[in-house]
């Protein structure tokens, strides 16, 4: 069964940390593609979106954490992008709970959208911030002001 979005070196930013959480994100977007493709009840697609909504939390939270302690500029308007989407993410959450919406192919490639924008227009921009420690463990630039 194919992926509906592939992980790419162009999606790199150049932090391990924020790189495996990258695909991990990929990970469960495909996962939730793959249940669908399958059949799986809504009920099952909920379970898979509601992982995706919380390790969506825990990513956001890890990379402001991050670009917070340097000198990026963006800051504000990168949490606002991510704030965007979490809200989108529990609307969409609620609205299946009300039984008001199902989870269709456009709820997928809506999110997939967003997931590489993301990445490919925004967190890109944090590559001049961040340095890799090739251990594996991942320190943010100092503010250099
Ligand atoms: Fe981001
Ligand atoms: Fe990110």
């Amino acid at each position: 069964m194919s992926d509906l979005i592939r992980w790419e070196k162009k999606f790199k930013v150049g932090n391990s940390r924020i790189d495996s959480q990258h695909r991990k994100l990929f990970h469960l977007v495909n996962e939730l593609y793959k249940a669908m493709q399958r059949g799986e009840a809504q009920e099952r697609l909920d379970v898979i979106l509601d992982e995706l909504a919380r390790y969506t939390d825990y990513h956001f939270r890890d990379e402001e954490g991050i670009f917070n302690a340097t000198a990026y500029p963006e800051k504000e308007n990168h949490c606002a992008f991510h704030r965007e989407l979490i809200e989108k993410v529990q609307d969409l959450q609620k609205r299946r709970a009300s039984g008001e919406i199902l989870i269709t192919v456009e709820t997928l490639e809506f999110l997939k959208d967003w997931v590489s924008r993301h990445i490919m227009k925004t967190d890109q921009g944090l590559r001049p911030y961040i340095q890799i420690d090739d251990a594996g463990d991942t320190e943010a630039v100092e503010s250099r002001d």
